[in-house]
């Protein structure tokens, strides 16, 4: 059965979907995203990626094309056109078809064009690689100043990712001045005894939807939250270490670059963490 897609209020089977070569999206990366989860059909913290969504657009002057409630309704209909029970929706908005290629935002008024997709991944909240933990090497952070715009300039998370892969790894942590940034998709974290430690928001990281839930379950766990940047070195001698998205919920991390992380094994907290978040969130969920 084709998969249907969203693309400008219609939903069509997605070898009918067409987007303009003009597209500010396909030629400069001029354009905005959001992956929201869907377990047992719910969607997972929608909100707060609504909320992020409209702030990546502000930042960028890309017009607002539509409104929560409407934006809810498409992610419910390709759910359910596209029988997701567990899964994800991808959205993305760009600054819309000028009609020709200039440097120059087009006129006011240009429609942003608006797509949005599933993808179907049954089982994803036990995905066996939770109970064996992410190994992940350390690589440069060479990504643009403004990572706090969740843009669809992915080159070089996705060269990051080659390099964990062809290295072994299954991602890799980001690094500027000696301290870890994120990873290629997630933001990252490390544990020392009852404390949590992740680098604070600013300009330098994406504002993680699941970061902010996972400190707020955190901390009403009685666990103690340092919001700090820490380096590779800190990491290597953490008793654990994870990450958190939209995809991977909460992932432990047993190794980095050439060193386990505590024994190499998953730890409690990252465990119990993942737990909590997924029980949390799908009751929250809609
Ligand atoms: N990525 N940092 C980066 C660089 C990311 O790309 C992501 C998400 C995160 C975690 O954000 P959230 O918890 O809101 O998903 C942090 C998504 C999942 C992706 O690109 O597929």
């Amino acid at each position: 059965m084709a998969r249907t897609v969203y693309v400008n209020g219609e939903y069509l089977p997605e070898d009918e979907a067409k987007v303009s070569v003009f597209d500010r999206g396909f030629l400069m990366a001029d354009g905005v995203y959001e992956v929201v989860s869907v377990l047992g059909g719910k969607l997972i913290d929608f909100q707060g990626h609504m909320v992020r969504l409209r702030r990546s657009l502000s930042e960028l002057a890309i017009s607002e094309p539509m409104t929560d409630a409407d934006c809810l309704a498409a992610h419910r209909e390709l759910i359910a056109r596209n029988a997701i029970t567990d899964g994800l929706v991808y959205l993305q908005v760009t600054r819309g078809n000028p009609g020709d290629r200039d440097f120059a935002y087009p006129p006011e008024g240009t429609a942003p064009t608006v797509v949005m997709f599933t993808q179907s991944k049954p089982g994803l909240a036990d995905a066996p690689a939770a109970r064996t933990g992410w190994t992940v090497v350390s690589v440069p952070d060479l990504r643009w100043g403004r990572r706090d715009i969740k843009t669809v300039q992915l080159l070089y998370p996705s060269m990051a990712k080659m390099e964990a892969k062809a290295r072994g790894a299954d991602d890799a942590w980001m690094v500027e001045e000696g301290r870890v940034t994120e990873g290629t998709s997630n933001n990252a974290y490390i544990v020392k005894g009852n404390t949590i430690i992740t680098r604070e928001l600013s300009h330098d990281i994406l504002h993680g939807i699941t970061r902010a839930a996972v400190l707020r379950f955190a901390a009403e766990a009685q666990m103690q939250v340092e919001e700090r940047a820490f380096t590779i070195d800190e990491a290597q001698q953490a008793d654990e270490a994870f990450v958190t998205s939209a995809s991977s919920f909460v992932m432990p991390v047993v190794r980095i670059d050439d060193a386990a992380v505590g024994t190499g094994a998953v730890g409690p907290v990252a465990t119990r963490l993942r737990e909590i978040y997924l029980e949390e969130s799908l009751k929250l969920g809609v």
